[in-house]
């Protein structure tokens, strides 16, 4: 059987970011079940703030039909994600937001259509004592909710990131990793039972 494509976004692409971190973590955890894994960059779809002006002179812009490709190409999605004050950070709010703006075109699905029953699997990370979790409860209302995306019931929040890893990127706490690998495994679980030959 053809391996599970998993496609791993983040909310925060900076340098040195704490949520880039856990990502690999995640995809690490996923290759290790047999999945294959797309990282994919959000920040580099260059989608400007969304703008009605600015979609009725220019339509929606190409980023969004990237991402729309990249959801189509996948059997599941691991989003890590800060929050910022308590809320998904703009990177992520921002793309989903154009992403909902695409209709259906050259016989591919809106980009609603795209997110439709598509399982995704939620981690955070931050310096903080809740490493995020506010906003990964209202993450999971967003994407379930609006997007119909089928959220996985795991999900991790990882408090005091900058003192998790160490110096190969690894948690360094098995707890941490558990909970990490849990979230990896309950969405691989989900995207193979939707398999059209599952069942
Ligand atoms: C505008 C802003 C708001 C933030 N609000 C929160 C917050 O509500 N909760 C929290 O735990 N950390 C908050 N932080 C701190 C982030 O967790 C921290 O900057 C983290 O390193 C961002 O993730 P990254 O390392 O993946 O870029 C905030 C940071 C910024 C820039």
């Amino acid at each position: 059987m053809d391996a599970l494509r998993l496609l791993a976004l983040t909310g925060s692409e900076r340098d040195g970011s704490w949520n880039r971190r856990l990502r690999a973590v995640g995809i690490a955890a996923a290759q290790r079940l047999g999945a294959s894994v797309a990282p994919f960059d959000l920040r580099a779809l260059a989608l400007p703030l969304y703008d009605g002006d600015l979609e009725k002179a220019q339509g929606v812009p190409d980023g969004a039909r990237r991402l729309r490709d990249a959801l189509l190409d996948s059997d599941a999605v691991l989003l890590v994600t800060p929050e910022y004050n308590g809320f998904p950070p703009p990177l992520v709010v921002n793309s989903f937001d154009w992403l909902s703006r695409l209709g259906a075109e050259g016989g591919l699905p809106s980009g609603l259509g795209a997110t439709a029953n598509r399982p995704v699997g939620l981690m955070s990370a931050s310096p903080g004592q809740l490493g995020g979790l506010r906003s990964l409860n209202l993450t999971r209302q967003h994407l379930g909710a609006t997007f119909a995306m089928l959220v996985v019931p795991q999900q991790f929040a990882l408090a005091r990131a900058h003192e998790a890893f160490d110096e190969a990127g690894a948690l360094k706490d098995a707890k941490a990793q558990a909970s990490a690998d849990a979230v990896v495994a309950g969405l691989l679980r989900v995207a193979g039972a939707l398999r059209p030959s599952a069942g």
